[in-house]
């Protein structure tokens, strides 16, 4: 059918059915039997979850929940890594393939279920020769290879709490990242690689760590000839620092309730969160939802293409997917390099079943044209996902259409770092509304409410909660109770995390967008407040002021507002100047793609700037109550 004939079909039925044989053979084949299980016995219907998996000893209670903190799998001992690794390969999938990695120019490489297994040993018995323990903190800032996934599950195979920096970000972020996290190590490498360039990333690692006395050493993957210098007694090459190690490494016995990682992610401050997951319940969450949501079968080849940098990466990538056995596609750089047909390519490769990418991916597909993906055979797909952002309904289309081919359903996943795992989709059997997500997966009680936590009617706009306690919700914000409290106590008896919707009659959530000061470019959570700072701290900067602004691909991109000091003039070299600056402050995602120079910010009585004000302005919109403006 052509985009036209299906936005017809849908003002009609207002819904797309899944195929007949699709929900036929699906994981979860009746949504509502599912979730009437679930809501019937929470704790029984999680507990039966978790004994899929091994566990050194089970847990004496399912949850402790005492708001807002509460404990899932209370008393068990597991790691996360004995079932994503040693179980697996005792089930038979030693010679498996786990990982298919590419880079740009078609070079392959194939990791089976075994080859990462040692891989993973020995990273995990150098570390700790290394000295690194139970609970301590490494940083890894690495690109799109399989050692990045494999120094993950080290850590978590002897106990250290890892937090992975994506390689995109500058030196001053991951400084940042690295002090809050007081890290013991740091794992890099040389490069990483983006449109047929080698972007150093050693390089920000040594300027990240200068004068931090804690980073002990520094582990490099050198992937370039002539091999990148190695400066002093900190830093050591990957592959020497793991060769004399065996290729068997004694599993840390971990509480369901120690700490897995800490990831950071922007707010409505200037400082980043640095979310803390754990391991029993995170573990029991993204196995469950990588069978249900994405309905993988022991045939499937998985491919997501998000970067490990991020909440997506973590559970669909590092664990969900391997504690479920899947054989992955990953491939590092760019999309669309050397060509937009490169992702296309791959799919058509491997056989691609499963795809899971970000709106922002999909609609720079749809300007470059579909003769693209109408070059390769992408039969091979049965199920697509999208996340990250809202997903408007032509894009939907296009997805449904183009990649899809009216075969394959789509999964719209929202979810957030904090709650560690998809909270609202269409479940496979689940008919589907463009532009709509879906409901809430079975294991979570979702509600669209106003701001004293009552429902509103359907289709009126509120916020975005969830009511009950879910196995993959962060514990906390590392080091910042106050911070982990908030998203408890905003909404009564409810957990916030920034995000507008409406409900429909049938139930179905709609994402409208962030409530806060959060900008959504390409998918990636930027806060407003960072970028602001970033700005400020250049010398020619007084104040400034930061909105997003809609844009037909990146879904949101960044304006900036400044005001200059005393003899500085506006000109195009001090844009430049001031991106240039930004980008080395916090990296290339947070670069403002507009600047404006004004001579006055409007703020309340107080001081407080308002970015509303500026976005109505911008947007041509009413800019509702002004009544507390000075000027
Ligand atoms: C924010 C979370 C979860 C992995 C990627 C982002 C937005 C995410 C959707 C979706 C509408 C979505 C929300 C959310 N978001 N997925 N399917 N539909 N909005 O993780 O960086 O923690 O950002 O991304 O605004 O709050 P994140």
């Amino acid at each position: 059918m052509s985009q036209e004939k299906l936005l017809n079909l849908l003002k009609v039925q207002k819904c797309i059915y899944p195929p007949e044989d699709f929900v036929k053979n699906a994981n979860v084949k009746d949504y509502e039997a599912e979730y009437k299980r679930f809501l019937e016995n929470p704790e029984k219907f999680w507990e039966e979850v978790a004994n899929q998996l091994f566990w050194y000893k089970k847990w004496d209670k399912v949850l402790e929940w005492n708001y807002p903190y509460a404990k899932w799998f209370v008393g068990g001992k597991t790691n996360i890594t004995v079932n994503a690794l040693d179980k697996n390969i005792e089930k038979g999938l030693k010679n498996k393939v786990a990982f298919f990695w590419e880079d740009e120019f078609g070079n392959e490489k194939v990791v089976t279920y075994g080859e990462l297994y040692r891989l993973v040993n020995k990273i995990a018995n150098a570390l700790r020769r290394a000295g690194v323990k139970k609970g301590d903190r490494v940083v890894i800032y690495m690109p799109l290879v399989v050692e990045q996934i494999a120094a993950m599950l080290a850590c978590a195979r002897i106990g250290a709490i890892h937090s992975v920096v994506y390689a995109g970000f500058s030196a001053p972020a991951l400084r940042h990242r690295i002090q809050d996290a007081e890290a013991k190590l740091v794992i890099t490498a040389d490069v990483t690689i983006r449109r047929g360039r080698a972007i150093p990333l050693k390089q920000i690692v040594d300027e990240a760590i200068r004068d931090l006395e804690y980073v002990e050493k520094v582990v490099v993957l050198r992937r370039l000839q002539p091999k990148v210098d190695l400066i002093g007694e900190k830093e050591v090459d990957f592959y020497d620092f793991i060769k004399d190690e065996s290729n068997y490494c004694e599993p840390e016995i971990m509480d369901a309730e120690d700490p897995l990682f800490i990831l950071y992610t922007s707010g409505s401050t200037g400082k980043p969160k640095g979310v803390l997951h754990t391991t029993g319940g995170y573990m029991v969450g993204t196995y469950y939802s990588m069978k249900t949501v994405f309905d993988l079968k022991d045939s499937d080849i998985y491919w997501c293409t998000a970067d490990p940098g991020w909440i997506t990466g973590h559970s669909y990538i590092a664990y969900g997917p391997l504690l479920a056995g899947a054989t992955q596609v990953i491939a590092e750089g760019a999309p669309n390099y050397p060509d937009p047909g490169r992702w296309w390519r791959i799919i058509e490769k491997y056989g691609v079943t499963i795809f899971y990418t970000a709106p922002t991916a999909i609609r720079m597909f749809m300007a470059a044209g579909e003769e693209w993906p109408n070059k390769y055979d992408l039969s091979s797909l049965r199920l697509l996902g999208s996340v990250g952002e809202p997903i408007n309904p032509e894009a939907w289309l296009w997805y449904y259409r183009v990649i899809g081919k009216e075969r394959c359903p789509i999964v719209d996943t929202w979810w957030q770092t904090e709650t560690g795992s998809v909270m609202i989709t269409t479940i496979d059997s689940l008919p589907m509304k463009p532009g709509k997500a879906g409901k809430p997966v079975p294991g979570v009680i979702a509600d669209v409410v106003d701001k004293n936590g009552n429902p509103v009617e359907p289709n009126k706009g509120g916020f975005l909660v969830i009511k009950y306690p879910w196995p993959t919700m962060m514990r906390t914000i590392y080091k910042d109770k106050e911070r982990y409290e908030k998203y408890w106590n905003t909404i009564p008896n409810c957990y916030f995390a920034g995000d507008i919707a409406t409900k429909d009659e049938d139930g179905y959530i709609m994402v409208l967008g962030r409530a806060d000061d959060v900008i959504n470019v390409s998918g990636h959570r930027i806060g407003t407040m960072e970028v602001e700072s970033a700005l400020v701290s250049h010398p020619a900067v007084a104040e400034a002021a930061v909105i997003g602004k809609p844009h037909p691909v990146k879904g949101e991109t960044i304006k900036a507002f400044i005001v200059l000091r005393k003899d500085h003039k506006p000109s195009e070299k001090l844009i430049e100047d001031i991106k240039y600056h930004v980008r080395m402050e916090l990296g290339a995602l947070a670069v403002p793609s507009e600047i404006e120079f004004v001579d006055k910010l409007p703020k309340t009585r107080s001081g407080k700037i308002m970015r509303r004000v500026l976005k109505a302005k911008e947007l041509g919109m009413d800019p509702g109550d002004l009544s507390t403006l000075e000027e």
